[in-house]
């Protein structure tokens, strides 16, 4: 995968789902859905971070990252407060969070390389206080709970494919999210498979939307729209 303007990544999830036939949510099943899948592309990136430096992809671009740490500066979100970034990936966006100064900061994923790849580019940087856990969203450990602040880019996109029962894993997803954060707590999700209206629906039950942040748009054949959704809901 290369992928480097914001929403770019939309048009590579979207060109992997096209295959097959859709199911009732209206999504083509996807290895982008699966754990191996993921494995596989963090034990490449890994490898390609220990042979070449480079700490690989950054979903929706660096904007994406800018735009969420803006937010919490515009909010005035106190450094101190407690950030999980859910499906971190490579972890580049907990290594933004702690250079802006955010103090208490978790990084989960699922797949083990990814949360190798997390440490290693955060030991790379010289941050030594950002926590890292393999831990599967859908099946969480009872130590989770919590949080001020919800992050994701990407991941319940990446939930919305699993070719299993994807629209029973959105439903844990609701109920692992109010789980892990505070009522009050906001959750920040960047989306290129949803638009506004459907996250709305889909996170409808104990939250509500607080605001939507400015995303680039597209306009295309007489009519426009945004590749990518950015969110903040609160939870209630
Ligand atoms: C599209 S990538 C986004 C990575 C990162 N958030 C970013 O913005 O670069 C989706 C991530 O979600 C992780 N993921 C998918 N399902 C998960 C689950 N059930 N629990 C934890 N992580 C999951 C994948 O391993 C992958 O790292």
């Amino acid at each position: 995968m290369s992928l480097d303007a914001d929403g770019g990544s939309g048009a590579e999830v979207a060109a992997l789902s096209d295959k097959g036939s859709p199911g009732e949510d209206g999504f083509v099943p996807s290895a982008l859905g699966t754990r191996e899948h993921w494995d596989a592309v963090y034990e490449r990136e890994l490898q390609t971070f220990r042979e070449f430096g480079d700490t690989g992809e950054i979903w929706f671009g660096e904007e994406s990252m800018n735009r969420l740490i803006r937010w919490m500066q515009k909010h005035k979100i106190p450094l101190d407060a407690s950030v999980l970034d859910i499906g971190t990936g490579n972890g580049v966006f907990l290594v933004e969070l702690a250079k802006f100064g955010f103090s208490d900061i978790t990084g989960i994923d699922y797949s083990p390389s990814a949360i190798q790849l997390s440490g290693s580019v955060i030991e790379k940087e010289g941050l030594s206080n950002i926590k890292l856990k393999v831990e599967d969203f859908l099946n969480l450990s009872t130590q989770l709970s919590g949080f001020h602040i919800c992050i994701d880019k990407g991941t319940f996109d990446a939930i919305s494919l699993n070719p299993d029962n994807a629209i029973e894993k959105r439903k844990q997803y609701v109920k692992s999210l109010s789980r892990v954060l505070k009522v009050k707590g906001f959750f920040l999700i960047t989306s290129c498979n949803w638009t506004k209206e459907e996250l709305l629906t889909e996170f409808s039950e104990g939250f509500e939307l607080f605001e939507e942040l400015p995303t680039p748009k597209f306009s295309f054949g007489g009519r426009s729209g945004n590749s990518v959704a950015a969110l903040v809901f609160q939870k209630m």
